[in-house]
């Protein structure tokens, strides 16, 4: 192990259970601590795990992060607070996460139990996969997207930067010569069967996926 605690931004829903996912990788051998940005969300421990605040860490080469906020904005702009101050990220992958040696995942980014990503894939930086996701063959998923739980992406398809896939969604109909495509900033709503390519910025729903925004 090169290093020995990790701070875990966020001391909510997501926070609790990234922490749990960081016992279940790491043991007892990483602290852990909650960290927030200000004092008003500084509380007792949660769970039994110390929260402090941002201002008082001192980088360590000692100590990792992980950002567990679901808006990915939020997280790019969290991200980006911890590395100018000299922190540096950290993979959490959870034990019980199948995936072939042809999956390359950036720094910062989660991968939550009972997920599986099978071959040529790429995962960028800090980005979230949630409980029970499937990634099949040929997909690309840009820096900060978050993926909520049981997402399922078919084969080719290209998720953009910052795009938040709401839980049960669904994405289909890609191909080797034609990929589908996620545009950057782009949302797709719980429960979405996105058979097209979608533009950035929009916010797509239903099955099949229309654009509402
Ligand atoms: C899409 C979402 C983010 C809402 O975004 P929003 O910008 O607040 O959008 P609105 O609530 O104004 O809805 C916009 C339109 O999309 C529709 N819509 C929103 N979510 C929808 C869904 N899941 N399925 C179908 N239609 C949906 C709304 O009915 C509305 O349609 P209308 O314009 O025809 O009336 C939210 O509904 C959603 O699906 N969140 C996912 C939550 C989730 O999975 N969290 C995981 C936590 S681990």
């Amino acid at each position: 192990m090169l290093f020995n605690e990790l701070y875990i931004f966020g001391a909510g829903g997501s926070g609790r259970e990234l922490a749990w996912l960081a016992q279940k990788r790491f043991g007892r051998n990483v602290k852990l601590t909650f960290v927030v940005d200000k004092s008003d969300y500084l509380t007792p421990p949660v769970n039994g795990v110390e929260v402090k605040l941002f201002s008082e860490l001192v980088p360590s080469e000692l100590a990792r992060f992980v950002v567990a906020l679901g808006n990915p904005d939020d997280r790019q702009r969290i991200v980006s607070m911890f590395l100018d101050a000299g922190h540096q990220a950290v993979n959490l992958i959870h034990p019980r996460v199948e995936m072939s040696p042809l999956v390359h995942i950036g720094a910062g980014t989660v991968i939550c139990a009972n997920s599986v990503l099978t071959c040529n894939i790429a995962v960028g930086k800090h980005v979230q996969i949630n409980i029970g996701c499937t990634i099949n063959h040929d997909v690309t998923i840009g820096d900060f997207s978050t993926l909520s739980p049981a997402v399922n992406v078919a084969g080719n398809v290209r998720i953009g930067r910052r795009v938040f896939v709401g839980t049960n969604a669904c994405f289909i109909n890609g191909s080797a010569d034609t990929p589908l495509v996620v545009g950057d900033d782009a949302v797709i709503a719980a429960g979405a069967c996105v058979t097209h390519s979608v533009e950035a910025n929009a916010l797509v729903a239903g099955v099949p996926a229309v654009r509402k925004k």
